[in-house]
């Protein structure tokens, strides 16, 4: 698939890394002014090239937002004709004060983001734990891989999105439509909360359990 990252910080610059060396043909977008982030990104991974904003999101059928949340606001609507149609991967998440909700819990940061966009398919995703997870996703402890679960209104879009997750090492998870979103930014901010206040190690994430609907509910 080819894919632009817009944001190559601890978020995007392992997913572009991981993409591009599972096959995707990443590239990572630069923006008017040098940025320090996406050069360390290039140099993580021979696979990876670099492309002007614009020639990127062209360039994409899927686009990884992976900026502070702050700076959406300022950036989309400039790119919005160029994301329509397009799969916008939406890992951002609206942090507020004292760890709490961004939009005050009101509505989702990626339901904001699909008003900004409205011809993009947004799915929310890569979003529920912290960075050092998306470094590393092995927990060769456990049988299972780590669930990343995820959301969106667009079912082929869901469909794309599944696959780059397992590409990345994650078991996909869809919990719904777009609408979902505030739900898993409430998760992000459990996972934040535990780890970056409360002590709890950052290589912590959530399995997936599943029973056969012929059990009896109990
Ligand atoms: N950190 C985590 O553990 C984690 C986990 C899941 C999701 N998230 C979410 O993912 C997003 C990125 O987080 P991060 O930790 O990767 O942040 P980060 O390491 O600070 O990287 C931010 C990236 O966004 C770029 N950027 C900043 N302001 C921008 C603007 N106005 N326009 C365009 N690009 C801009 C930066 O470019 P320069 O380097 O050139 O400034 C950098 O590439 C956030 O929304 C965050 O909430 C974070």
């Amino acid at each position: 698939m080819k894919i632009a990252f817009t944001g190559t910080g601890r978020v995007g610059s392992p997913l572009a890394r991981r993409l591009a060396e599972a096959g995707h043909d990443v590239c990572l977008a630069r923006a008017d002014e040098p940025s320090s982030s996406l050069e360390a990104a290039l140099q993580r991974s021979s696979r990876l090239s670099a492309l002007p904003m614009k020639e990127a999101l062209e360039h994409a059928e899927a686009v990884f937002l992976a900026i502070p949340f702050q700076a959406v606001e300022g950036l989309l609507p400039d790119m919005a004709d160029k994301l329509s149609g397009k799969i916008l991967v939406d890992c951002t998440n609206p942090v507020g004060p004292g760890l709490s909700h961004g939009l005050k819990s009101v509505r989702s940061g990626s339901e904001a983001i699909q008003s900004l966009v409205p011809a993009a398919r947004v799915i929310k995703a890569f979003s529920i734990y912290g960075y050092e997870n998306l470094e590393d996703p092995a927990y060769p402890d456990y049988p299972q891989k780590p669930v990343m679960m995820f959301c969106g209104d667009d079912i082929s879009a869901k469909q794309s999105v599944s696959t780059l997750i397992a590409d990345c090492g994650f078991e996909p998870f869809d919990v719904g439509p777009l609408a979902q979103a505030l739900h898993l930014e409430h998760m992000t901010l459990l996972w934040v909360r535990m780890v970056r206040a409360g002590g709890y190690s950052p290589h912590m994430v959530w399995g997936l359990m599943r029973r056969e609907a012929s059990s009896p509910p109990r």
